[in-house]
């Protein structure tokens, strides 16, 4: 499907209309990476719901209304001979209510969330695979689902996160019941043509809380299974090994559950090809890139050149307006340590 092993990562950007609807300026941020090379160019994890919103300025595919400025984004990446994706999400209690003006649910009670409803999860399921089919329409390749980075499917799969004792928590059959139904139901709503893939986070990292390696590696295999078409792995510091094996890295341990079929995408702080390469020695398919994308928009194509060196942050946020963010991602970059000055 893509034409090179280079991914832009998935990036929240606040630059959608306040509405959900896509804007000139998301368009143009990833157009000009899709220019610059990216084999495959990844939206900001968009919401299937509207409680499921996690930013203002969040892209929205929770309704057909979003459907022209999708097809418009899908077009485009097309053009630029990008495959283009979606990352669709629920935000859960990480949701944004001010800017939804919707409650919160999560797994269990927390943090002012209230614990989801039965109704409230098949809803939820019904909506990843509606979004996924709009998405298909519009014209994308394929989506990523989510369940990375503490969002509601890690909520569910997390043990700290999820306290039920219905068939939604417990064991991990139970919390990863969510998961591999919108996993189901997506793939149940798009044609087999469409790539279906999934993000996880092995291990806890950030707000991603309750993960234990190995129950990650068995939702890993239970995906595969499912018929996953790639799996993504966020790994935030994608060199050092796992946490809970110091000896061992993630690449080896995901690619002998879920098979070489099944393409391994794997990102965190790559900002050299030798790094990206070291990562495809260790059994990578694919890499994803994120702040080095934000820096350096031709990537793929510069690092071509043996003697490239990517610009690194500190930057200005007049230098990010030149590389195609606006004023509002500029800003929101602020809160990514040592990124602006
Ligand atoms: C500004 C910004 C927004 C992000 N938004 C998302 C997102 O919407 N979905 C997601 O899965 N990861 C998101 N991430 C994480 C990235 O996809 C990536 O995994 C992470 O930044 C590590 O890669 P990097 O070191 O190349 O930036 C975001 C990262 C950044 C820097």
């Amino acid at each position: 499907m893509a034409k090179n092993r280079v991914v832009l990562a998935p990036m929240t950007n606040q630059q959608s209309h306040a509405d959900g609807t896509l804007s000139d300026d998301e368009l143009v941020w990833l157009r000009r990476r899709a220019r610059g090379g990216f084999g495959a160019v990844m939206t900001c994890a968009a919401h299937v719901s509207a409680d499921g919103q996690g930013w203002p300025g969040e892209l929205a595919v929770f309704d057909d209304r979003f459907l022209p400025g999708l097809e418009r984004l899908a077009q485009t990446l097309r053009a630029e001979g990008a495959a283009a994706l979606v990352q669709i999400f629920h935000g859960g209690v990480r949701a944004d209510t001010k800017a939804s003006g919707l409650p919160a649910f999560s797994a269990s009670a927390l943090e002012g969330a209230r614990a989801a409803s039965e109704p409230d999860l098949e809803r939820v399921i019904v909506d990843f695979g509606r979004a996924a089919q709009r998405v298909e329409a519009a014209g994308f390749h394929g989506v990523e689902i989510h369940g990375a980075h503490g969002y509601l499917l890690t909520q569910f799969l997390s043990v700290v996160q999820n306290q039920r004792t219905d068939q939604w928590g417990g064991s991990l059959e139970n919390r990863a019941r969510l998961l591999l139904r919108a996993f189901d139901e997506v793939r149940k709503q798009t044609s087999r043509a469409f790539t279906v893939g999934v993000r996880l986070s092995p291990e806890n990292f950030g707000n991603a809380k309750g993960l234990d390696l190995d129950e990650s590696l068995q939702v890993a295999r239970w995906l595969a299974d499912r018929g996953a078409d790639f799996l993504h792995i966020s790994l935030w510091e994608a060199l050092n090994n796992t946490a809970k094996r110091p000896s061992e890295h993630a690449i080896p341990l995901f690619k002998s559950v879920i098979g070489s079929q099944i393409p391994l995408l794997v990102a965190g702080k790559i900002w050299t090809r030798a790094e990206a390469e070291q990562l495809l020695v260790l059994g990578a398919d694919a890499i994803a890139l994120g702040r080095v994308a934000i820096l350096n928009p031709d990537w793929p194509v510069q690092a071509a050149s043996p003697s490239f060196a990517p610009l690194r942050p500190p930057v200005t946020t007049e230098q990010l307006r030149g590389l195609d963010l606006n004023a509002d991602f500029a800003e929101y970059m602020r809160r990514w340590p040592g990124f602006v000055v």
